[in-house]
Parts: C-alpha cells; structure tokens; sequence
C-alpha cells in the first residue's frame, strides 16, 4: 500500500464489486467512519466476475478504478473478493489513491485464529487463482484449506433470492461438500455470501462462518486513520451509489444489509 499526496481528506473513498455483495463491506466502513464521503460502484452488467476470465476482470476493474480516479477517491475499496484474487496484483501500481484488497487485506488476522483446518466457500475465479490459500498459508503454512468453488449463489443473491427453494438447494449442495472435509470455520471469500447466511445457518452454527467483511473494515479505518488520511470536516458526508445496470434492482438486492436513500445512477461501464 502506497501513501498518496495531493488528496484532501474530504475526498471520497471509492468501493467497488460486480454488485450488491461490497455493499457487506461499505456497511460495515460506513459504520465505523460516518464522517466520510463515499462513492460505490456496482456492475451489475458485468457480474457475475466469478464467471470472466482474467482479461476481462482486468478491463472490467481497470475502467472503475479510472471512474472512481475522476471521481477524486482519496483511496478504493475492492470490495469484491474475485478482483482481489485476480486482478490486485497486476493493476496495483496503476493509480493514485489507496487501494485496499480484500482477500490480502484480511488473511493474516484469520490465519492468526487458534484452528488448524478451514473451508472456503469463493467464486469459481477466485477458487482458481488459490488466492485465499495463499494469503493464508503465508501467515500459518500449517494451516489446512478446503477451497470449494460456489457457482450460482451471486445471481440468487443478486435477483434477491435469498429465500428461495434454488437458494437452498445450492447452499445444501455445497455445505455437504465441505461439511465431509471437517472444517472448524468456514471464509465467506465472496462478499455476496453473507446475505445467505440465514440459509447456511441451517447447515451449520452462525458462528462457523466467517464473514471478512468485519476485519476488512477495521483494517481501512486503522491504516486511514495511520495514514492520516481521514476526514476532518464535520457533518458534510455524502454518499453516491453508481451501477451498470438495473438501478432499482440494486437498490432492493442491497437493502439486506443497507438501506439506500436515493436511487443509484445508472453509468456505462
Ligand atoms: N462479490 C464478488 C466477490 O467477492 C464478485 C462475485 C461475482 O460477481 O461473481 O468475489
């Protein structure tokens, strides 16, 4: 992570991912820093990621990244797990402003929890680049790790589904998969996991899973705040939500988790 000049703190934090899944994320930042300016980016035209190739991801995260560069973002959230996996290493050095990864952001502190075998629970993409492997085998290369690839789950929570037969079926699918393998906690490595908790709940205790969204907030704040890039102004925060596609879709996929005021506005990526 580099420091950046030339931003003013009021400038805003930019997050982006295919869709309402960042929204975990920015709830969370949101919580912990009200005082910010916020700008999040979904393309919803493009999801699901866990389904492009590398080149596309790279054309996909490259446009945001400009968008939010225009934008005047002081540091960017990629509040999407598969960029993080794909993309981070070779588009990092391109901007200026902070970027934060997900996945690189939040190993260490689980690598660091007392168990000895975990499952991951990631988009096709991100299950093939072995991005939560090795982020956390670095920090404990004792560590087991089941990684198991979750396709569908993003559109079911995107069409808001949530609580759908094809919602269950898929999650029950894929719980007996990793139940079989015994791990002691489950990563939720796709930042639209955790809207379907209540139905993994049904498979196994709410407190197996892991939700890195939690870490992931507090990591921006302490590292924002190091860096002494947080803003100073009072009562002057604003919030602007941008998607690809289906402005109305989003606002009521995301409100799960986050209520929305104002109706996203639809840009082309
Ligand atoms: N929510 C993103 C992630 O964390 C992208 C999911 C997708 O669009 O497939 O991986």
């Amino acid at each position: 992570m580099r420091t950046i000049l030339n931003k003013s703190n009021n400038n805003p934090i930019g997050f982006f991912d295919s869709g309402v899944g960042g929204v975990t994320v920015y709830e969370q930042v949101k919580k912990l820093l009200p005082n910010e300016n916020y700008i999040y980016f979904g393309d919803t035209k493009n999801m699901p990621y866990g389904e492009k190739t590398e080149e596309q991801l790279l054309i996909f995260a490259d446009k945001i990244f400009k968008f939010l560069e225009e934008k005047g973002t002081k540091a960017v959230v990629m509040a999407c797990n598969t960029t993080s996996a794909v993309v981070y290493e070779k588009l990092k050095n391109n901007y200026n402003f902070e970027i934060y990864p997900i996945i690189q952001s939040v190993s260490k502190s689980i690598a660091e929890m007392p168990i000895k075998r975990i499952g991951v629970f990631a988009t096709q993409a991100t299950i093939n680049t072995h991005c939560y492997k090795k982020e956390l085998q670095k920090y404990n290369s004792a560590l087991e790790i089941i990684e198991i690839a979750c396709p569908g789950w993003v559109k079911i929570v995107e069409n808001g589904q949530e609580n759908s037969n094809e919602a269950k079926q898929a999650v029950k699918e894929k719980m007996n998969e990793m139940m079989l393998l015994t791990p002691e906690k489950i990563i939720l490595g796709c930042t639209h996991y955790p809207y379907l908790l209540n139905v993994l709940s049904e498979f196994a205790p709410a407190n197996m899973f892991i939700n890195p969204s939690i870490e992931f907030a507090q990591i921006i704040k302490k590292d924002l705040e190091q860096k002494g890039l947080l803003n100073k102004i009072e009562n002057e925060s604003f919030e602007k939500f941008y998607v690809s596609k289906s402005p109305e879709n989003f606002k009521n996929a995301a409100s799960i988790f986050y209520k929305i005021d104002s109706m996203p506005e639809l840009i082309l990526n």
